[in-house]
């Protein structure tokens, strides 16, 4: 079974997006097969991997997927190729969703009962969260069992975060299940005494997991808008590195080893 992973945090804006896709993009660099879920009904992430006309497409979509057990199978056919992973886009129908699997029996369990139709050849399954805990975020929760978490170097983090692993705890007493969290990436660090303060803030209150760092950068911006990761962006960026640093944690906290030697600016993916 593939590792599952979803990027969550409930604050918007904080980069669970250009996380999400980032890790997809070095893990492939790593040589790893990744299946990308975008589930966010705004669809940032199918819209950054180049998927907009699947983002308008006609049913059945994700949201079919998610509230029609009828059409669970059909998950098979919404997978896009991208140069670095397989996409499953968000839908603009996925704005009804949360309603929908608020009415549904085992309304948070959709997400786990589809990939069992997809996910065989994958190394990993990444799922992009939107940004508020509902229905949508406790199914990638539940699905994936495990959290990788983008936050601001900011003072707002620390409510945001306590939210989170209160929701967190809480799901995992409905369900019964365990959700582990993977790492914190603070995102968009700039120079500032306040950033310098709350990564020492992140280290000391996660003591448990790792805490990583990525720096503010325009070309995070620029890849995205065109359509890829920083993996098969035209211009080596820095972050890079960052991002690859977190692949090789996953890998080897999911089991995978050191398998893949990479360096940023090629792929060299050996066994
Ligand atoms: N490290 C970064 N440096 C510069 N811009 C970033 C960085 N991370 C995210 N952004 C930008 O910030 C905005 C919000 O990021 P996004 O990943 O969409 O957040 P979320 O998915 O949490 O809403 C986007 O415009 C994105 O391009
Ligand atoms: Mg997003």
């Amino acid at each position: 079974m593939p590792a599952r992973l979803a990027v969550s945090n409930q604050k918007g804006g904080v980069g669970k997006t250009t996380v999400a896709i980032n890790v997809a993009g070095a893990l492939n660099a790593r040589g790893r097969d990744v299946l990308f879920v975008d589930l966010d009904p705004q669809g940032n992430a199918s819209e950054g991997l180049g998927l907009r006309e699947a983002y308008d497409a006609a049913p059945p979509s994700l949201f079919d997927v998610l509230t029609d057990a009828e059409s669970r199978g059909a998950i098979a056919d919404l997978v896009h190729e991208h140069p670095a992973m397989d996409v499953i886009p968000s839908n603009i129908d996925m704005t009804a969703a949360e309603p929908e699997l608020t009415l549904s029996r085992r309304g948070g369990e959709q997400l786990a009962l589809a990939l069992d139709h997809v996910e065989d050849d994958y190394d990993y399954v990444i799922v992009d969260c939107p940004p508020h805990l509902g229905y949508l975020t406790d199914n990638a929760l539940h699905a994936t069992g495990n959290v990788l978490i983008p936050a601001l170097a900011e003072s707002t983090s620390k409510r945001a975060l306590e939210l989170l692993f209160d929701h967190v705890e809480a799901l995992e007493l409905d369900y019964d299940i365990t959700v582990r969290e993977r790492g914190l990436v603070a995102n968009r660090v700039e120079t500032t005494n306040e950033a310098r303060e709350m990564m020492a803030w992140f280290e000391d209150a996660f003591p448990d997991i790792p805490v990583w760092e990525v720096r503010k950068r325009v070309a995070l911006q620029r890849a995205f808008s065109d359509g890829v990761s920083l993996f098969e962006y035209e211009e080596p960026v820095d972050m890079a590195e960052e991002f690859l640093a977190i692949a090789a944690d996953l890998d080897e906290q999911f089991g995978f080893g050191s398998a893949a030697a990479t360096t940023a600016s090629g792929v060299e993916a050996s066994r």
